[in-house]
């Protein structure tokens, strides 16, 4: 996989913005991926702002969520997603993993048509969604662990004195490979080294993100 490098985060974020509005636009019944965390704000911001743009038939399935967490707790994946896209436009609907439909999470994505553009972020440890190293190319969604390493990156977002969640639903990386289309986001040079070893064309099970070397219509995207 190539790694293609944007001048600005603006530039980077403008680009998956637009290919959206045009998935969007050109397609009756469009199926969102969609990840949280640092990443994809700017994509969001852009997307809140495009008044002609009409997400009415658009179903969205987001990558994961804290187990434990309440919905209107403010690090919720719930609440990021209200804060900085839901409120801003009406969706035909918007589903999350949750305890409820873990099991049929990735046959509702089936059923509903597949994943025409999927959004991901990184970890510096090279997790997708909350795919931790270890996890399988097959994996269904579940409720996972989180690592020492995820706990530590996360945790400058909750105040200190509160319970960090120690686990979370993620959608596997089966659902995540059948997505017909897949920006992969990076910004900050704290993430080019683990975006490097992704990229390297070698799949390697305790880099997750390197699976993404086996899908055919992966962009990955960096900014420093
Ligand atoms: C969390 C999310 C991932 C995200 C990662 C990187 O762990 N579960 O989906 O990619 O954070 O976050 P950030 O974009 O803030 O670096």
């Amino acid at each position: 996989m190539e790694i293609k490098e944007f001048k600005s985060y603006k530039a980077m974020c403008q680009l998956v913005a637009s290919n959206i509005r045009d998935c969007v636009k050109g397609n009756d019944n469009p199926i969102l991926g969609l990840a949280t965390g640092s990443t994809p704000i700017g994509v969001y911001e852009l997307l809140s702002k495009m008044r002609n743009t009409h997400f009415d038939n658009t179903i969205t399935f987001n990558l994961d969520e804290y187990r434990g967490l309440n919905h209107n707790h403010r690090q919720s994946y719930h609440y990021f997603m209200r804060k900085h896209l839901f409120q801003f436009h009406n969706f035909q609907k918007n589903y999350f993993p949750s305890q409820s439909n873990l099991h049929k999470y990735d046959i509702m994505i089936k059923n509903a048509g597949g994943i025409d553009i999927q959004i991901l972020g990184i970890g510096t440890n090279g997790h997708i969604a909350f795919n931790e190293p270890g996890s399988s190319r097959h994996s269904a969604t579940r409720i996972v662990d989180l690592t020492e390493n995820t706990i530590n990156d996360n945790s400058r977002f909750f105040d200190p004195l509160e319970p960090i969640p120690t686990q979370a639903f993620t959608m596997g990386m089966s659902s995540i490979m059948d997505a017909k289309k897949i920006y992969l986001m990076a910004n900050g040079k704290h993430k080019r080294d683990i975006l490097e070893k992704t990229c390297k064309g070698e799949v390697l099970s305790d880099i997750p993100a390197s699976f993404l070397n086996e899908h055919k219509n992966v962009e990955v995207l960096y900014c420093d």
